[in-house]
């Protein structure tokens, strides 16, 4: 029920605890206006901070301002405490550039190298429509309500100069960001995040996660780039497939979370190892092809959320793994990792790539005279 400091040199919601509920929204700016833009991002700032604090949107409140006017908060988180809730900010490629080139907002110049659509991977099944975005707000909180309530108030300050262009509500996180966390489990029963970067490794995280000063450009320093996919999961082929299967699938076994041939959840795979000349942990299971080891060392801190959203017309449920990961570099992490498991693991009978994101995300904001994305305009 805590609240969680909204001031940092980070932003919140990156190593905080993976809370237990996510509605992640992606936004388009409307307006051609660079100072409409800077407003609003200051507005949005002042609000989260607010909310974060387990405070109303506006300091009217839902029924203590104007009565002529609507509330300066929609209401529906009266009552509640502050859930844990973090609001995360990305900006996407096309906040700096058009599609054909053409600056935006008098950023283009500060556009990150590396902050590019990421590139078409095998198997890709995408929909344009729930894909990308100008902006994103991560969401988090351990009550549902009060990650919606979080990004309906944003939206509804941003009438006008934002508009929605696709959300995604998660429950259960299927990951662990923390040692202190239990690694919970995504919809194919398995346990997810237990080789995950963990807040408590800070020497790590520097080296993987935050983008340093000499990475350039310096407004992104103490920031890091996220990589959305919303992963559609096969669950009713899935739940025909034979344990043994399954387990050969991600290297793991099923109940404890072991790689194959280790006993404890923790233990180190051993990828060498082998039983009657064949490898025990598969050449195609899901963490070697994931693995540091394969990718010059390369980590990554994911942050996914479980979805049901509802069933498809053919009455299998409409199901998958929204998967969140963080990183210094996507160009190092996310999209080596992915070209490796898209062409070659053995998951992908069961699972589809449906949208794609990537969004930078800036430093922290230090206290309550800086706002989101000071540092870029
Ligand atoms: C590990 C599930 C997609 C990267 C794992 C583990 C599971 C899992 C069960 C083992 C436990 C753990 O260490 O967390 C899934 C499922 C996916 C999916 C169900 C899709 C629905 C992806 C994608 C990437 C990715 C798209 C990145 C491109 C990783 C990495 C590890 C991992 C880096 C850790 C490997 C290691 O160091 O041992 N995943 N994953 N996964 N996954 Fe995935």
């Amino acid at each position: 029920d805590e609240a969680i400091d909204f001031f940092g040199a980070n932003q919140a919601g990156i190593v905080t605890p993976a809370q237990d509920r996510l509605h992640f929204a992606a936004f388009d700016v409307l307006t051609e206006d660079r100072d409409d833009l800077v407003d609003l991002l200051k507005a949005w700032t002042a609000a989260a901070a607010r909310m974060c604090g387990g405070d109303y949107a506006g300091p009217g409140g839902a029924v203590g301002g104007d009565y002529y006017g609507p509330p300066e908060d929609t209401g529906e988180a009266q009552g509640l405490p502050a859930s844990g809730l973090t609001l995360t900010i990305g900006f996407g490629p096309s906040l700096f550039t058009t599609a054909d080139g053409a600056g935006r907002f008098g950023i283009a110049d500060r556009r990150p190298e590396a902050l590019q659509p990421l590139p078409g991977f095998p198997l890709d099944d995408l929909d344009p429509a729930i894909s990308g975005g100008d902006l994103c707000v991560q969401a988090c909180a351990n009550d549902p309500q009060v990650a919606v309530h979080a990004i309906r108030n944003l939206s509804r300050i941003g009438f006008g100069t934002v508009g929605v262009r696709w959300s995604q509500l998660g429950f259960g996180r299927t990951s662990s960001t923390s040692r202190t966390q239990a690694t919970p489990r995504n919809l194919m029963g398995f346990k997810d995040g237990t080789a995950n970067l963990k807040a408590e490794e800070t020497e790590a995280l520097d080296e993987h996660l935050w983008v340093a000063a000499d990475d350039g450009p310096a407004w992104l320093a103490g920031g890091s780039y996220m990589v959305t996919r919303r992963i559609r999961m096969m669950v009713e082929t899935w739940d025909r497939t034979s344990l043994a299967e399954q387990e050969a699938i991600f290297g793991r076994d099923k109940s404890e979370g072991a790689p194959l041939g280790s006993a404890a959840e923790f233990d180190e795979p051993d990828f060498d190892a082998t039983e009657g000349g064949q490898p025990v942990i598969p050449e195609l299971a899901h963490v070697r092809l994931a693995h540091p080891s394969n990718h010059d060392g390369a980590r990554m801190l994911r942050r996914g959320y479980s979805f049901v959203d509802g069933t498809d017309d053919l009455g299998r449920l409409d199901a998958g793994l929204f998967f969140i990961a963080y990183q210094r570099d996507p160009r190092r992490a996310f999209i080596p990792v992915q070209e490796s498991l898209a062409a070659n693991d053995v998951l992908n009978e069961y699972i589809k790539h449906v949208s794609s994101g990537l969004f930078a995300c800036p430093p922290g904001v230090a206290d309550a005279d800086d706002w989101w994305g000071r540092t870029l305009f």
